[in-house]
């Protein structure tokens, strides 16, 4: 059957269309790092999946109906029964943001010599377990770290890994376990069902809460229909409330799998803990009915949650993203197999050999997409992972020298993703003319949202 995509164009919004000299002006003038480049001088966004989708027309027609009365509005309600379909914990505390759910639930559950233990710790949800004087470890599945392996559920923690944890002298200092699904600093690769039981049984034998770092529940669950056998004829809202159930609470960043620009949640069995977060909630975010978000985005999140659970909507997500990876891999460049949903990662470091993990390949490829063809993407490279010294030398590389391409949901079309295909296959024709960077500017924290480079020449 061929595939027919679900939806068209209702509103539209005119991308600029910009010359190579526009754009290596801007470029300077961004200090070569695509995150200060001003969105009216890139014509395919492709930076980040979150809060960055189209949004409905019944979505549009619901968030008329925002009731922005400050407590116990009907919105409030609609939004809490559309979410506890999916998410079936007892309390449910709205929130403007994940990393918002992030610092309320860590700070209920950890403190000073704490141990969070995770599949692969988000950016922003690592940078909240550190704030607190807690570690982040991660203990992924070992299989994560060849690229080119198509096992099916690169993302699954490594349950042995976490056990050995518990069992040893830092096992009395472990406050959560988090699994992140999909796992996103780990190449967006899904969680078996499999992996969520084993774990959730580990975790409830020795009394530890096990919480999930849900921002893209629906696209892990298909992508368990889609891989997992004895799933195949499971609906992604039957698997999203198993895997959800396997679990005692979650933060999700409802941007991403909420089809929204705003919004997330925390989601809890245990009434004391809820308790607490709800008074940082209050204290912090808005009252419990509304958690700092308005009555019509709750609205257009409960209508977001309904389709986002339609296999319709998350196939044509899988085919979008594999015509993407398809396209990449005729032009010569190579990505993380197998691809996940929400974006394609290209290895950058094996295009441009030439370059040496100092000279920052990852982010030499994420410029060259800007400058050839005005795509911006993100480097998930030694730029961002690696550790400089004094003089913002390279000490010690990343494991890898990656380049995200993000996919906003509903918004580009494979006539967009074909274009990036033939930007990258430019590039892949001459790699070695792609020049390596240096730092000029390096803040002490956050490096890679706020560094200025310049090119070596
Ligand atoms: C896995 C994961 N956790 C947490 C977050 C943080 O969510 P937010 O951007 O809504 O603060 C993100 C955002 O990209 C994410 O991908």
């Amino acid at each position: 059957m061929p595939h027919l995509r679900p939806y068209v164009s209702a509103v539209v919004r005119r991308i600029p269309i910009t010359t190579r000299e526009q754009r290596v002006e801007a470029l300077d003038l961004a200090g070569h790092n695509p995150f200060n480049l001003p969105a009216d001088q890139v014509s395919i966004d492709l930076l980040s999946d979150s809060g960055t989708g189209a949004v409905s027309v019944d979505q549009q027609a619901w968030a008329q109906r925002g009731d922005e009365r400050y407590a116990g509005a009907e919105s409030y309600y609609r939004y809490r029964d559309a979410l506890r379909e999916v998410v079936p914990y007892r309390h449910l505390l709205p929130v403007h943001q994940g990393r918002a759910a992030e610092r309320v639930l860590f700070t209920a559950l950890l403190g000073e010599g704490r141990i969070s233990l995770s599949n692969t710790h988000f950016d922003t949800t690592r940078a909240n377990v550190e704030r607190l004087g807690a570690e982040a470890r991660d203990l992924p599945n070992q299989e994560l770290f060849d690229l080119d392996s198509d096992h099916p559920f690169k993302g699954d923690i490594d349950v042995a890994a976490v056990r050995e944890v518990l069992d040893g002298p830092d096992g009395h200092r472990v406050g959560q376990i988090l699994v992140t699904i999909t796992n996103n600093g780990g190449g967006g690769q899904p969680v078996s069902m499999a992996n969520l039981k084993e774990i959730s049984a580990l975790a409830r034998e020795r009394g530890v809460p096990l919480i999930l770092d849900a921002a893209r529940f629906a696209e892990n669950a298909w992508l368990v229909i889609r891989r997992e056998a004895g799933y195949e004829d499971r609906t992604p809202l039957q698997v999203s409330r198993e895997a959800f159930e396997l679990a005692d609470g979650a933060v999700a960043s409802l941007k991403k799998d909420g089809l929204s620009p705003e919004g997330a949640f925390i989601g809890l069995n245990d009434t004391e803990l809820a308790d607490r977060c709800e008074v940082d909630v209050i204290a912090t975010e808005g009252f419990r009915t509304y958690g700092g978000l308005t009555g019509s985005t709750m609205e257009q999140l409960a209508q977001g949650l309904r389709e986002v659970v339609t296999p319709e909507y998350l196939a044509d997500r899988e085919h979008e993203a594999a015509y993407l990876a398809e396209r990449a891999h005729h032009a010569g460049v190579s990505t993380i197999r197998p691809s996940g949903l929400h974006g394609v990662y290209l290895n950058a470091g094996r295009l441009l050999p030439h370059l040496s993990p100092a000279q920052f390949p990852g982010h030499a490829l994420a410029c060259a997409l800007y400058r050839e063809g005005g795509i911006r993407c993100a480097e998930l490279g030694s730029l961002y992972l690696g550790t400089l010294d004094e003089n913002d030398q390279l000490t010690t590389p990343a494991p890898f020298e990656l380049v995200r391409l993000a996919l906003p949901r509903r918004v580009y079309d494979h006539s967009h993703l074909e274009y990036v295909g033939e930007v990258l296959a430019e590039i892949a024709k001459n790699p070695e003319s792609v020049p390596g960077y240096r730092i000029t500017e390096n803040p002490p924290i956050l490096r890679h949202f706020r560094c200025r480079t310049e090119p070596l020449s």
